[in-house]
């Protein structure tokens, strides 16, 4: 058994370890040329409309995308005209568990308190245990699954309560996929990463 000073320790380097890969992990996404980026968002697009988990899903939690995130503004639109159930989430400073807002167009958004866009809220509010696949999110990821975010743990606290059976998948350009990364026991498993040039299922949630 480890003694709690270890532990707590353990917790500090952790913390430490992700906030430098953070910073190393935003420096490379800023360097990404916007005519790249459109070009990887639309082949990480592309991908997900032919997976089986995509065509089957109703309910879809999908972020709305900011600054040098993987895009998602057309794929959205397209899984609306598709018929999907589409909602986005809204997440307040001193709310630990973010919420999410259905979203009939890509109209209906204000500004968050980070900047990024967020649903009007409405009554049309979705649980968590309703979504058959969301969209994630991340600075970093790897081939196991796991994700390096921004810090808040909003997607982890969110994660632990949906359905075993919801697929959770990062969105992530192929610099985005490094060998490993630091993880804390809470922090949840992705089902897959997409990325323009590959499918990665994880397998071993
Ligand atoms: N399932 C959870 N239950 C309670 N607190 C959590 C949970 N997941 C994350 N947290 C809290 O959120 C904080 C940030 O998590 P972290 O994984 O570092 O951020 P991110 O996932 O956004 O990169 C953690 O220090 C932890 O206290
Ligand atoms: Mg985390």
């Amino acid at each position: 058994m480890m003694g709690s000073d270890e532990n707590a320790q353990q917790g500090v380097t952790k913390r430490t370890e992700k906030a430098m890969l953070r910073t190393q992990m935003r420096a490379l996404r800023d360097q990404f040329s916007s005519q790249e980026k459109v070009l990887a968002d639309a082949m990480i697009a592309k991908r997900l409309f032919a997976m089986p988990f995509y065509l089957e899903a109703q309910t879809v939690l999908a972020y709305l995308s900011f600054l040098n995130e993987v895009g998602t503004d057309t794929l959205i639109q397209k899984a609306l005209r598709a018929g999907k159930r589409i909602a986005a989430p809204v997440t307040k400073r001193g709310e630990p568990l973010m919420k999410a807002y259905r979203m009939f167009d890509l109209d209906n958004v204000q500004m968050g308190e980070w900047g990024m866009r967020e649903p009007v809220a409405t009554d049309q509010g979705i649980t968590p245990d309703e979504f058959d696949l969301i969209l994630v999110p991340g600075l970093a990821f790897t081939r196991t699954g796991d994700r390096l975010g921004y810090g808040g743990g909003y997607y982890d606290r969110y994660l632990a309560k949906v359905r075993p059976s919801t697929i959770c998948v990062g969105l992530a350009y192929d610099f985005q996929v490094i060998p490993s990364l630091t993880v804390e026991s809470f922090d949840f498993r992705l089902d897959y990463v997409l990325t323009p040039t590959s499918i990665i299922h994880c397998m071993v949630k």
